[in-house]
């Protein structure tokens, strides 16, 4: 049985603003029924969703803070989540990386700098919770912090790196860096230094002892330049420590038989029943009730990363075709404005929804006939996931996690039944319309959509084959 201290800013259902938390809420509990003592740290966040009991356990003192760890656990779970307390910080409302009106917190280099700091203090047994780690699993730039410090100790536990995405790499300034008090040693381009910044991520990908990303396709990708941002050639230079593994969901969350959420349960066996999802779904939209028009829905953050623009630049094409689109997401305020113009001037076939609604993110995954995702670069995804898993064929941008796990329906996988979407090349507005128009008529073929569905709907996306890959990797470290 492995220790493994698993750091993440944000873990479902206590915090989420993306598939971090979904990950870092459904992983460690995979682990945990592999027989593995899999402890979450993670920041305590005003804004937490606590459903279990919550107690103190110990003060640490770290860089002249009095920080509090509180332990709690995984909702209906027995995952131990120890809470990193600092009020000064975490205090405040809003959510991990911005404050309650969307602006990014001024200080994130100090509060994950201390968060980095006590994930170390307590991976070396040096909390009071009379525990040492045998490996620390970091996650994205928050914990990037971890990796290194962790070279200057002793008896240290293996640490391990995953990328969930390149884009966001944690850089701050110099003076930020010694502000920070962080030890002179690391300032050197084989650790935090980056070009003349400090980089938290690249605390992770230059001294953690194996790297993973959320998908094999991306651990390849980002060894180039157009996905690397950047740190392509540090990738490369490490691609024998660096693998990916893909994200697997948590399919008790994610089950259109039992989810409480949408309208009507349904499985493989009585797809039928999904159309009572469609309704309430073209209801809570107010959309026309109609159940033959094919309905295209997208849940995401509203960012480049996503292929938004692409989407706003096809629709003007798309509503000439029988269907409607539903949307439900937040991000930039450019889109989310051009959105809204386009659901004003097309009333019947577009409405969106701006916001975070979990709720409303299960009937759309159960209630869309089909789910759009072109995105740019996609490291794992999850919603393209959730959709196969409730028939509702996704059609995506052949990158990242998207390519490994949608297979595009053409004459031969339709054939063999392993066709689960449509899948496109490039990001273009013309090659994302051909691949729509394409479904949309495939759509209109009952028995092959339904054939479709099926495919989808019996793949398997559990955690288990992916947590044993982690294990035989810690095991490996
Ligand atoms: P990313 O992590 O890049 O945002 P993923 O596909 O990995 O993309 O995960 C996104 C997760 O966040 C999914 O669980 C998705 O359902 C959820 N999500 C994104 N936007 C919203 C929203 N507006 N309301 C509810 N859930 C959302
Ligand atoms: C990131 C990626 C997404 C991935 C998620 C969980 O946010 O953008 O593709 O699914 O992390 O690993």
């Amino acid at each position: 049985m492995k220790k493994i201290l698993f750091v993440s800013s944000e873990a479902h259902p206590l915090i989420k603003t993306g598939g971090l938390a979904d990950v870092a809420g459904s992983l460690p509990i995979a682990l945990a029924e592999l027989g593995q003592d899999v402890r979450i740290l993670l920041p305590k966040y005003q804004s937490l969703k606590l459903a279990e009991e919550v107690e103190y356990r110990c003060t640490i003192r770290t860089d002249n803070r009095d920080v509090n760890i509180f332990e709690t656990r995984l909702p209906e779970t027995n995952v131990i989540v120890w809470l990193v307390d600092y009020p000064d910080y975490f205090g405040a409302p809003g959510n991990p990386y911005t404050d309650e009106f969307g602006n990014a917190w001024v200080d994130s280099a100090e509060r994950f700098s201390l968060f980095c700091r006590v994930a170390v203090e307590i991976s070396q047994n040096r909390a009071y919770l009379d525990w040492k780690a045998d490996v620390v699993h970091c996650n994205d730039w928050q914990s990037g912090l971890v990796p290194a410090l962790l070279t200057m100790e002793p008896n240290r536990p293996a640490t391990v790196f995953t990328i969930h995405n390149m884009a966001y790499q944690g850089l701050f300034s110099k003076e930020d860096y010694f502000q920070l008090n962080l030890p002179g040693q690391l300032w050197h381009p084989g650790a935090l230094e980056f070009h003349d910044m400090l980089s938290f991520i690249k605390g992770g990908i230059a001294c953690a002892d194996h790297i993973t990303t959320v998908s094999p396709n991306y651990a390849l990708e980002i060894q180039t330049a157009e996905y690397g941002c950047g740190l392509e050639g540090l990738l490369h230079h490490r691609h024998h420590e660096l693998n990916g593994i893909i994200n697997g969901i948590d399919v008790d969350i994610w089950n259109p038989g039992t989810d409480a959420h949408i309208a009507q349960n349904y499985t493989d066996k009585d797809l039928a029943k999904k159309a009572e999802n469609k309704a309430a779904l073209q209801r809570e939209y107010s959309l026309p009730e109609e159940p033959s028009v094919p309905l295209i829905g997208l849940i995401g953050r509203l960012v480049d990363q996503k292929g938004i623009d692409l989407v706003i630049d096809c629709l003007d094409s798309l509503v000439n075709y029988p269907m409607q689109f539903v949307l439900l997401g937040s991000g930039d305020k450019g889109f989310e404005h051009r959105l809204k113009n386009l659901s004003y001037l097309y009333p019947d076939k577009i409405s969106v929804s701006i916001g975070y609604n979990e709720r409303l993110s299960h009937l759309v995954e159960a209630g869309a006939d089909m789910f759009l995702m072109p995105s740019r670069f996609e490291p794992c995804g999850l919603n393209q996931l959730y959709s196969q898993r409730y028939g509702t064929l996704p059609i995506v941008r052949r990158t990242g996690g998207l390519a490994d796990t949608v297979v595009d329906a053409l004459p031969h996988t339709m054939a063999d039944k392993t066709a689960s979407g449509f899948v496109f090349d490039e990001p273009t507005v013309g090659a994302m319309l051909e691949t729509i128009k394409r479904a949309l008529l495939l759509y209109s073929n009952k028995r092959a959509w339904q054939q479709l569905q099926k495919n989808a709907m019996r793949k398997d996306f559990s955690w288990r084959q992916s947590a044993e890959q982690y294990l035989n990797l810690y095991n490996h470290l």
